[in-house]
């Protein structure tokens, strides 16, 4: 029997909607090829950022985010999509093959793909309402679905340590830092990608003690430092820190964050504290017990309903990123 041919604009949407994905910086590192029944997704390093994220971690992490999008999607516009991963060797930047035929969407669908349409990263600071455990535990079940290893942390002392170790990143990678640099080059840096400083927060000058990654947004908000007491905290981990791992986790965070939002709740990552050496190692050993590497942490709270709706962050054209053949 031969396999039912997908038909162009169907893939053009699936990549159109696998490019809403969060990526690190909104960079955007991936590229995609369509065959007649099946999508290939490479990495892009030319998007990679060799400061902030030299092995390619982050990277392989907002991938994984776009692969699982663009699952989400397929499955949305009627294709079941059968995924092999990192499927050559010889090949590293080939990081999936996504086998599609036609299916009924499953009951999710609907949802998730107005989920995709809806999310984005908001980083004011969230309500004082506190995130129950099990809501922690939902969520963090949405990204093990996907493979991915995700821990809430609920225990104080592992949760003090991990807040400790998150605003300790953001002081050893002071302005001058070139990461730090590198981060700038990325705010405001044009129409298709970048982070626009329309979506982050002013800086609070009345504060002295603000944490925050990104300091220096035109976004009016009461000002905070990286994490608040309230804030739900996940780790994604896992055994190893390699791109198997990283794009795993990415699949998980769009799957947690999906499900987040559909539950109108707000997500950020930190990935800070896993960038840095010195706290990914002491996160490691002292909230991990040794046990998981961390890739990246998940903040998790609830917006002010009052909150105005923030612009979406800008995505390069599907025909800048989609090979057709
Ligand atoms: C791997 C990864 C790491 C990220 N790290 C951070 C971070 O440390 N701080 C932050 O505020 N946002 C972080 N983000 C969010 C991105 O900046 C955001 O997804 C991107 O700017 C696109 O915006 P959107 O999510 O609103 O579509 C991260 C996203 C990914 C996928």
């Amino acid at each position: 029997m031969t396999a039912t041919h997908v038909p162009p604009d169907t893939m053009r949407r699936i990549v159109e909607l696998a490019t809403r994905a969060p990526s690190v910086h909104n960079t955007q590192p991936w590229r995609w090829r369509a065959g007649p029944t099946s999508l290939e997704l490479y990495a892009d390093r030319s998007r990679q950022l060799h400061e902030g994220d030299p092995d390619g971690r982050n990277l392989t992490i907002s991938c994984g985010a776009a692969l699982h999008h663009a699952q989400v999607a397929a499955d949305a516009l009627g294709w079941a999509a059968t995924v092999t991963r990192l499927p050559d060797e010889g090949t590293p930047d080939l990081l999936a093959v996504l086998a599609l035929e036609p299916a009924t969407p499953s009951r999710h669908a609907a949802a998730r793909l107005d989920a995709i349409e809806k999310r984005c990263t908001d980083r004011r600071r969230f309500t004082s309402w506190p995130v129950a455990d099990d809501r922690l535990t939902h969520l963090a079940a949405q990204a093990s679905s996907q493979g991915a290893r995700a821990l809430p942390l609920t225990d104080v002392t592992e949760r003090f340590h991990a807040e400790m170790l998150i605003n300790r990143a953001v002081h050893l990678q002071p302005g001058d830092d070139p990461a730090m640099v590198e981060q700038r080059s990325w705010i405001d840096r044009g129409v298709q990608d970048g982070v626009p400083s329309a979506v982050l927060p002013v800086p609070d000058d009345l504060r002295t003690r603000r944490q925050s990654r990104f300091a220096g947004g035109l976004l009016d908000d009461i000002g905070g430092d990286e994490v608040e007491g309230s804030d739900g905290l996940i780790v994604l981990c896992a055994s190893d820190d390699d791109p198997a791992a990283w794009l795993t986790a990415g699949e998980g965070l769009s799957a947690l964050w999906l499900e987040a939002t559909i539950d109108g709740m707000s997500v950020v990552p930190l990935s800070q504290v896993v960038e840095v050496d010195e706290t990914r190692a002491a996160f490691h050993l002292g909230v991990l017990g040794g046990l998981a590497r961390p890739l990246v942490v998940i903040r998790v709270g609830w917006q002010a309903i009052s909150r105005s709706e923030l612009p979406r962050t800008p995505r390069r054209p599907v025909a800048e990123v989609l090979e057709l053949s």
